[in-house]
């Protein structure tokens, strides 16, 4: 990685934060935001619409290998652009959030949306947020953040996310869901959320958006 090229890599469960504060981070650094998330999600769509079989491996593969996901940053949030289509969107279903798994636990197609991350960062600054971005995507990254925060916190914002956006939310089955991908995080055997051995680990459950990320800057500036 060129010296003058930052990256700046922030992994955790769903709810911790990741999202909101690495667009903010992004924001305030003046580099590009890359949401690793919604490459995985956007090509978890593309596999419903196709119809095909979520259990064939091969099959993603070569998915993968004929699509072209581009993020791009506007001031009215990110785009995702699936082959040339705004999914930015259609990505967040409810549907695609619990179909995601399959996509996530192959090796062949994370291998590929990888090399796809690494490029966007060879030749950019970046902050990065996902779940095996400081882990394995970026091992010797600039900076390396690990945000987490109670079950029950991300679950409230989770459900607040989403009211906000005018959608019906049972909190139980919201629950349980949300137990259920954090467990698929943890111990799919490629790429499972794991805390860096350098990475500074970051307790949002009682901290603000701005408390968060002037927190990253202060490691930042300090070094670590
Ligand atoms: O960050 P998110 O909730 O939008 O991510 C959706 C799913 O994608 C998440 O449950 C697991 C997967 N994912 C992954 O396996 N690796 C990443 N680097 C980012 C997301």
């Amino acid at each position: 990685m060129p010296q003058s090229v930052q990256v700046i890599t922030i992994d955790g469960p769903a709810g911790a934060g990741k999202s909101t504060v690495a667009k903010e981070l992004a924001l305030r650094l003046g580099v590009f935001y890359l949401d690793t998330g919604a490459m995985y999600r956007a090509l978890t769509l593309k596999a419903i619409r196709s119809g095909m079989n979520l259990e064939d491996a091969s099959g993603l593969v070569d998915l993968a290998r004929g699509t072209r996901i581009r993020l791009e940053n506007h001031n009215s949030g990110t785009k995702v652009l699936l082959d040339g289509e705004d999914v930015s969107d259609a990505i967040r279903s409810p549907e695609v959030t619990n179909k995601t798994f399959y996509i996530a636990r192959t090796g062949g197609v994370r291998e590929i949306l990888v090399g796809w991350q690494r490029e966007i960062g060879a030749r950019q600054s970046i902050v990065i947020e996902g779940r095996d971005v400081g882990t394995v995507v970026f091992p010797k990254a600039t900076h390396k953040f690990y945000l987490d925060a109670d079950f029950e916190e991300r679950a409230r914002r989770r459900i607040k996310e989403l009211r906000e956006k005018g959608k019906q939310i049972d909190e139980d089955s919201l629950k349980t869901e949300l137990k259920e991908r954090d467990h698929k995080d943890f111990t799919r055997s490629i790429g499972p959320l794991k805390i860096a051995d350098d990475a500074v680990v970051i307790d949002t459950t009682h901290m603000t958006v701005n408390g968060t990320v002037d927190e990253i800057l202060k490691h930042i500036k300090n070094g670590s």
